[in-house]
């Protein structure tokens, strides 16, 4: 079945793991909608992607996400597919964190996934698929980062929860939990001093059955699937994408 008039919308879509998740949904011929904060990384991904539509939204705010309702209605969007992509990673370490670095996580990775498909649930089509990206995080105890895994152990738990509340509407809700991926985000938060995520690689390849760690391009192939009809019958799960990292 043709997918042309179909759209999704990727949050955090300008960079890393959300463009590189649009772009796939692009090759599968859906008009793909991208949100971010940056007008500079929202005009570079379409740039790099002219299918992307850019539009700016911090999902860590309701009311930017009540506007991208606003905007996307006013355009007669029906919603396909919606991946809660945006998201942020912060040393916190346990004895030393504060309310701020607490909040600036639950803020986006919580209170931003859980308004984004609240506020933008109208606007799904009967039998879309909501893909919330998780981390393997929510089933491991990585040290000095509490608050994040708490955080995306919320995210796995909303996809419980909300595939069973979208039901009547057969709306399918999965959690793709990615392990390390080469992206800004690991590059913030493990980046050595000169820059460099050598030694960060060196543990993912090691740590993983893989070998190595993983490309935007490996979670955005898994993001296509669950979005298809393929994945018709995957519902409610947490889909660990990590090269067998945290399964063994
Ligand atoms: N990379 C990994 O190893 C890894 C592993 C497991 C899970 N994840 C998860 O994967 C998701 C994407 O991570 P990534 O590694 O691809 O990160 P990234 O490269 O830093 O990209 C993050 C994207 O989200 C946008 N963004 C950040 N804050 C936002 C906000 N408040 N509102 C709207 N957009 C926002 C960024 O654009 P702006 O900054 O311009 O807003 C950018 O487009 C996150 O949920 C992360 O927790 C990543």
């Amino acid at each position: 079945m043709s997918n042309v008039t179909r759209a999704a919308l990727v949050t955090g879509g300008t960079a890393g793991i959300g463009l590189a998740s649009a772009s796939a949904l692009a090759d599968q011929g859906y008009t793909v909608f991208v949100t971010g904060r940056s007008r500079d990384r929202l005009e570079a991904a379409a740039g790099q992607d002219s299918r992307l539509k850019a539009v700016a939204a911090d999902v860590s705010d309701p009311e930017a996400i009540q506007a991208l309702f606003d905007r996307l209605k006013a355009e007669g969007v029906k919603l396909d597919v919606l991946v809660a992509n945006a998201g942020t990673a912060e040393t916190t370490v346990f004895g030393q964190t504060d309310v701020a670095a607490f909040d600036r996580t639950f803020d986006l990775n919580v209170r931003g996934v859980f308004f984004t498909v609240q506020t933008l649930a109208p606007l799904l089509a009967d039998g879309a698929s909501v893909i919330l990206i998780g981390s393997i995080v929510s089933i491991k105890g990585m040290a000095d980062l509490s608050v994040y895994n708490a955080s995306k152990a919320a995210v796995r738990s909303f996809a419980r929860s909300w595939a069973n509340d979208l039901r009547a509407r057969r709306i399918r809700v999965n959690t793709l939990s990615p392990g390390p991926v080469r992206t800004r985000l690991v590059q913030r938060l493990r980046g050595q001093a000169d820059g460099s995520i050598d030694a960060f690689e060196a543990w993912a390849a090691e740590a993983a059955p893989a070998g190595r760690i993983g490309e935007p391009q490996d979670i955005a192939g898994v993001v296509a699937f669950l979005a298809s009809d393929a994945a018709a019958y995957v519902n409610g799960v947490e889909l660990f994408v990590d090269g067998g990292l945290a399964q063994i």
